[in-house]
């Protein structure tokens, strides 16, 4: 139990830090001076190795309403017409979650009829304003599975739910529509953290057996499967965990949505980027920004596209992810 929260303690604090760097120095170079020749073999590049570089594309935080908001629908047109320009065409679609606004059948049908036109195959996980009205049913309905995994030119990749909240409507005799209210408010005074959940935590240490530490992972998440910052829930209270199995392997990187704007980090052997928003841009938290992360634009609340768009992003030979934002707020409009 100790050695497991030493791991788990390390593993939040994993930025590397000046002293920690030198201290691993001096280890490795003692190590392998008993044998005469001094290598730093942790430095060396990793030799993670995807088979060919190839694109794929990534949107998020559609949060599509129907027709009682064209603003949203009109940014969903436009993201899909600029894909479908695009030759050769993306490897596939990534929709990151939160499709829809209020969970609804209703409102998924609607993002359908706007996505129908895409030419590649498209993607799914779920966010929570898709999944708490009905607990997931139209989510199914309308988009598949929520947890699977698969292997493309030579990286495996891992699709996660990662906005499971302990339940907090039973107790309170909330309706669904309540249940869904305070799942989709970012302060919510209700609700708590986002989990990834001890069910998908078995599926992913069962998966990740059949994975070797050189072939590149790359996972979705909807929520950042970190602490990122908790009064809006920005937040995956077991994503420790879930870094824990990730451990030894060389090239990892997690992409999620939520967030609404653009965000690195990095923890231990893993690389975290979030998406852009179709729907509405969120600014950065007051506190909990990582070091080091870009700043965006303030959107311009006369362009309906200011600090939105999405992304066409580019895996290289050594299956690392080149995060490529089509950020609408940079073009003319
Ligand atoms: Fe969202
Ligand atoms: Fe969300």
């Amino acid at each position: 139990m100790d050695e497991k929260q030493d791991a788990l303690d390390r593993l939040m604090t994993a930025e590397l830090s000046r002293r920690n760097f030198l201290k691993m120095s001096a280890f490795a170079g003692i190590a392998a001076s008993v044998g005469g020749v001094v290598t730093l073999d942790f430095l060396s590049p990793s030799s993670a190795q995807a088979a060919k570089p190839f694109n794929f594309a990534l949107m998020a935080d559609h949060h599509t309403m129907g027709p009682k908001n064209n603003y949203m629908k009109l940014r969903c047109e436009r993201a899909v017409e600029e894909m479908n320009k695009l030759n050769p065409q993306p490897d596939f679609l990534m929709s990151l979650g939160d499709h829809v606004h209020d969970g609804s059948d209703e409102q998924m049908k609607f993002f359908d009829e706007i996505f129908a036109p895409v030419k590649t195959k498209i993607k799914y996980i779920t966010g929570e304003h898709d999944w708490y009205l009905d607990m997931g049913e139209s989510y199914h309905k309308h988009f598949g599975e929520t947890t699977y995994s698969w292997d493309q030119h030579g990286v495996h990749f891992i699709a996660m739910n990662t906005v499971h909240l302990r339940d907090f409507w039973t107790a309170r005799g909330l309706t669904a529509e309540e249940r869904m209210g305070y799942a989709g408010t970012l302060n919510s005074p209700v609700g708590g953290p986002f989990h990834v959940g001890e069910k998908q935590l078995g599926w992913l240490r069962d998966d990740l057996k059949k994975v070797k530490k050189s072939t590149p992972i790359i996972i979705f998440s909807h929520s950042p499967l970190y602490y990122y910052y908790k009064p809006w829930n920005f937040w995956t209270e077991d994503a420790p965990e879930v870094h824990l199995l990730l451990e030894g392997y060389e090239q990892v990187q997690v992409i999620h949505g939520h967030v609404h704007h653009i965000v690195k980090n990095r923890i231990g052997n893993i690389n975290f980027d979030s998406s852009l928003s179709l729907g509405w841009p969120h600014p950065y938290p007051t506190s909990g920004l990582p070091a080091g992360s870009p700043q965006m634009p303030r959107a311009n609340p006369a362009n309906i596209y200011g600090g939105l768009g999405w992304e066409l992003n580019r895996v290289g030979e050594d299956g690392g992810v080149d995060m490529r934002y089509h950020e609408w707020s940079r073009e003319k409009v």
